[in-house]
């Protein structure tokens, strides 16, 4: 961990297949924590230049965006072209300050029990060259954010009160989080748990990307990389049709015609179960409908039909 890490420089465009002239710094080793490379993601061009810049320049990146959207796969696949060292933590119910911050535990020293102090998550990585990833920042409980709050600060310093230590950032310690809202709470009613954020801590954020409808080409490339079946060329007008079907849902949704929307991982789903079923309309019963609410299934059925020139069945 003391030792610096050996540095390499990257091309932005051949590394992650975006137009862009820039060239990034990367670590020459993998080690521990740096995520598993998936071949076939797919970037997203303003996305990926957002994350690149908070890795090079020590800015703090927050992605938002609806639900299955591909935010936290977006930072660890950079991570993992980067081989940056990667620790996502989830801001649900279940996250004390305590594990952000650490505790006094009883250890055993030379067959004696001592109380030694035991750092938490936050300590433990500030002094490492780690991508600290705060996924689903938005259902955070206050107390969790107002220890993230003193991380935002400009200098990064953070200081163990009870231990009276003052911890400076590691060069490469860099700070991400991702979050379904903007911090507004759960307004159109689809995050339960989503929280208000101080406006204070929303504003020490220096880049808020966001990702949500990609346009249906990237779309129709995302649901080939992951569902190889789909790659197959007779297959592209019945894959247009589904992103098109997905596309729908989310007019739909905004304009108040259905509770749910059908997610990018839906859509994903939907292909997977349709190669494992091969049935259309059963794999999009088991991925998508059954999620929502019966008195909608009409309009889907709309949808469908307008999609596929075929009515909808009852599953
Ligand atoms: N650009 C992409 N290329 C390949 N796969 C993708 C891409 N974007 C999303 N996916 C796939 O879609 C799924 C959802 O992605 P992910 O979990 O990152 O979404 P998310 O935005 O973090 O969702 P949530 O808001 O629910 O946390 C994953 O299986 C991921 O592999
Ligand atoms: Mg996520």
């Amino acid at each position: 961990m003391n030792t610096p890490p050996e540095l390499n420089r990257l091309d932005v465009r051949s590394v992650f297949g975006i137009d862009s002239p820039l060239k990034v710094t990367a670590f020459r080793e993998r080690s521990e924590h740096v995520p598993d490379i998936d071949p076939d993601y797919r970037f997203n061009r303003e996305v990926t230049l957002a994350l690149l810049a908070g890795f090079e320049h020590n800015r703090r990146v927050m992605l938002q965006g609806l639900h299955g959207t591909g935010k936290s796969t977006h930072i660890e696949q950079v991570a993992a072209r980067l081989n940056w060292p990667c620790v996502r933590i989830n801001l649900d119910g279940h996250l004390s300050r305590l594990d952000l911050v650490g505790r006094d535990a009883v250890v055993l020293r030379d067959g004696q029990q001592v109380t030694e102090f035991q750092p938490g998550i936050v300590p433990w990585a500030l002094q490492r060259p780690v991508a600290l990833i705060f996924d689903e920042y938005d259902a955070g409980r206050p107390e969790i954010m107002f220890v993230i709050q003193r991380l935002l600060e400009r200098d990064g310093q953070f200081t163990l009160l009870d231990q009276n230590q003052v911890i400076k950032p590691h060069p490469q310690f860099r700070l991400f989080a991702t979050s379904n809202t903007v911090g507004l709470g759960n307004l159109n009613g689809l995050y339960h748990g989503a929280q208000q954020l101080n406006q204070a801590q929303m504003d020490r954020w220096n880049i808020v990307a966001t990702l949500n409808q990609l346009p249906p080409e990237q779309e129709m490339a995302i649901v080939r990389a992951r569902v190889p079946s789909m790659r197959d060329e007779a297959r592209q007008a019945q894959l247009q049709a589904m992103v098109q079907f997905a596309n729908l849902t989310r007019q739909g949704f905004k304009v108040g015609d259905l509770s749910t929307l059908m997610s990018p991982r839906s859509l994903i789903s939907w292909a997977e179960n349709l190669d494992i079923f091969g049935d259309l309309q059963l794999a999009l019963y088991l991925s998508f409908i059954n999620k929502g609410d019966e008195s909608e299934r009409p309009v889907l059925g709309e949808y469908f039909q307008r999609c596929f020139d075929q009515e909808l069945g009852t599953p």
